[in-house]
C-alpha cells in the first residue's frame, strides 16, 4: 500500500457507522451484559451453519481479554472485528469482521454471524453494507470478497443482496474441515458505489 493511501485510514477503535436500525462498532468491556442477554435469548440451533457466537459471554474477564485482542488485531490491521446492535435499544445482534488476506494489495474477507432470534430481517444485509462502507472509505481496502459453503444460501443471499459478484468455486477450501468448496463472492472500490 502507498503512503498515501495509509494516511487516509481510520483508527479501528474510531470506526463507528450508522444504519437506518443498526450499529456497528468495535465492542466495548461495557457490551458484556448486552452480549450475553442476546446470548441467553437464543432460539435452539436453527440449521448447521448456526451456532453461537464465541465471545467468552459467561465470564466477564474472558470477555474483556477478547475485546482485548480484538483492538491487537485491529491496531495491526490484521483483523476488524464488529458488534452489530440495534440503535434504539443497544441490543446486540451479531459479529461482523474483515480479515485483512493482503495488505499489500487490500484484500480482506468480509464475514457475518447473526444471533439466531434475529434471523431474516435483514440485519446481516444492513450490517455488511455498513461494512463495505467502513472497507472502502475509512480502510483502504480494494476488494472484498465473503465465501460461503455450497449450500449456505442465507449467506450466499446477503452477498448478492449487498451487491457482490459471484466469481466461482474455490475448491476443497478449509483442510481442518476436510477440504469443502466454497462459493465466492466479491466487489471492489472501483466498482463499488
Ligand atoms: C448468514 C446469516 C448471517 C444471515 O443473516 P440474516 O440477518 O438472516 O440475513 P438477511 O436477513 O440480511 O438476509 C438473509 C436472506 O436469506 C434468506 N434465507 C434465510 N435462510 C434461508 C435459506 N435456508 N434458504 C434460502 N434463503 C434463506 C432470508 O429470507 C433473507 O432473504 P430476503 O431478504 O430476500 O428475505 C445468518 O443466517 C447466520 O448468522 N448464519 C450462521 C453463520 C453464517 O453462516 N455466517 C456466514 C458464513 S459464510
Amino acid at each position: 500500500m502507498k503512503k498515501d493511501q495509509c494516511k487516509k485510514t481510520t483508527a479501528y477503535l474510531k470506526l463507528n457507522l450508522t444504519g437506518k436500525r443498526l450499529i456497528l462498532r468495535p465492542f466495548k468491556f461495557s457490551d458484556f451484559k448486552s452480549c450475553q442477554a442476546s446470548d441467553k435469548n437464543r432460539l435452539p440451533i436453527l440449521n448447521k451453519f448456526d451456532e453461537p457466537i464465541s465471545l467468552g459471554k459467561s465470564d466477564y474477564q474472558e470477555f474483556k481479554e477478547k475485546i482485548k485482542r480484538h483492538r491487537l488485531r485491529g491496531k495491526a490491521r490484521i483483523h476488524f472485528i464488529f458488534g452489530i446492535f440495534d440503535k434504539k435499544t443497544g441490543e446486540h445482534i451479531g459479529n461482523l469482521d474483515l480479515l485483512t488476506i493482503n495488505q499489500q494489495i487490500g484484500w480482506g474477507n468480509l464475514g457475518f454471524h447473526i444471533q439466531n432470534q434475529y434471523y431474516s430481517k435483514g440485519y446481516a444485509s444492513e450490517a455488511s453494507r455498513l461494512a463495505l462502507t467502513i472497507a472502502f472509505k475509512y480502510l483502504n481496502f480494494h476488494r472484498i470478497e465473503a465465501a460461503m459453503e455450497m449450500d449456505n444460501l442465507a449467506s450466499k443471499k446477503v452477498a448478492i443482496k449487498i451487491g457482490l459478484k459471484y466469481e466461482g468455486v474455490r475448491k476443497k477450501f478449509f483442510p481442518h474441515k476436510g477440504g469443502i468448496d466454497m462459493r465466492v463472492y466479491a466487489t471492489n472500490a472501483i466498482d463499488y458505489k
